[in-house]
């Protein structure tokens, strides 16, 4: 009787370990950059590189800690934060600071909703086609509009690029935690043509890094951007 116990002990005590690191990985709390705390994980997955961890947390993809949605890490319909403060913040300071540069920087599209996205998209797809409007408009679910981080700025549009604020943003952004998110050289990369005017909230350090590396976030985390079909 006592081997018996002895033997049940061994066996069961390394399956209840598995089971309490399991549980906490599961049920841990994560903070985003913008503070909310994020709990209920899904999926946990090393990244590819071993460098990178990628999560799937109550509906969209994250590079360490990082939200990401593009071509190939979509959001949930579901996925829906709102317009986060710290990048609202972060804009603000943004403006101000440009406004001294006599800059205006004003916001014309910021949290995108993934029903405004399913409309914004099928406009453009009835203007252009769709293949066409995959080059510059996101399908519902991958515009990262839906994550609250993201501004378009002044007039979004093609005659934005060489405008002394489109060159003034591209200095200068990474100083507020901003990139310029689909630059001109790294259009076959994030998948979208030259958006001067769309800047996304990573967070003043790796602002910076992106900005002195020349980096897009696929080639920092080490990602792609394409849809599968
Ligand atoms: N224009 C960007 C790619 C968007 O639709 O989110
Ligand atoms: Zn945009």
């Amino acid at each position: 009787m006592k081997i018996f116990k002895k033997i049940l002990l061994i066996t069961l005590l390394p399956i209840i370990f598995v089971a309490m690191i399991f549980a906490v990985k599961m049920f841990g709390t994560e903070k985003s950059i913008d503070g909310k705390d994020q709990e209920h994980i899904q999926k946990y997955i090393d990244g590819k590189d071993g460098e990178h961890i990628q999560k799937y947390i109550d509906g969209a993809y994250y590079f360490d800690g990082i939200v990401i949605i593009n071509k190939s890490y979509p959001a949930s319909e579901n996925y829906a934060p709102e317009q986060s403060p710290v990048a609202q913040n972060a804009f603000e300071k943004m403006k101000n600071a440009a406004a001294k540069d006599s800059i205006s920087l004003n916001i014309v599209s910021g949290y995108r909703t993934f029903d405004y996205q399913k409309q914004l998209y099928q406009k453009y797809v009835e203007r252009d086609g769709k293949q066409l409007a995959d080059t510059y408009s996101a399908r519902p679910g991958y515009s990262e509009h839906q994550t609250g981080l993201t501004f378009d700025l002044n007039n979004a549009s093609d005659d934005f690029a060489g405008t002394k604020e489109a060159q003034w943003i591209a200095e200068n952004c990474y100083k507020f935690g901003f990139i310029v998110r689909y630059p001109a050289d790294k259009v076959d990369i994030t998948g979208y043509e030259y958006e001067p005017w769309h800047v996304r909230y990573v967070g003043k350090e790796l602002a910076k890094y992106l900005y002195d590396n020349n980096l897009c976030l696929e080639e920092y985390f080490g990602i792609d951007s394409c849809y599968k079909d």
